[in-house]
């Protein structure tokens, strides 16, 4: 059964999959992007790489809405993807929801061919 929709969204997997407070990683055409979940199940989606020494940011620490680079403790907010406190950079943040305990990310994601 075919089922054609107007919006873009494209199913990664299962909540289930990513443990709260936790994240795992999905490869796309941009990159590696962490996708996370927190101890309130909001899902959100973030480039791994963090900006100032390329830290795996799925192996960080997530509180709140934030999650702490595993490598010099630099703190991103998971919504806006922006270095908080006196650290400078962002992450890209991607769009994604959970709905009936499934995962959904941006299909333009993974179809990318060259990033905007
Ligand atoms: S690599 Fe993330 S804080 Fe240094």
């Amino acid at each position: 059964m075919t089922h054609m929709s107007p919006t873009t969204w494209i199913e990664i997997g299962a909540l289930a999959d990513v443990p709260r407070r936790g994240a795992r990683c999905i490869t796309t055409p941009l990159g590696k992007v962490a996708v996370f979940r927190t101890a309130t199940d909001d899902v959100y989606a973030i480039d791994d790489k963090c900006p100032h020494k390329g830290g795996p940011l799925s192996q960080g620490i997530v509180h709140g809405a934030q999650v702490t680079c595993p490598l010099h403790n630099w703190v991103f907010s998971l919504q806006s993807g922006e270095a908080q406190g006196a650290d400078d950079g962002a992450v890209r943040t991607y769009p994604m929801r959970a709905e009936n305990g499934r995962l959904f990310i941006d299909a333009s994601i993974l179809a990318a061919t060259t990033a905007a």
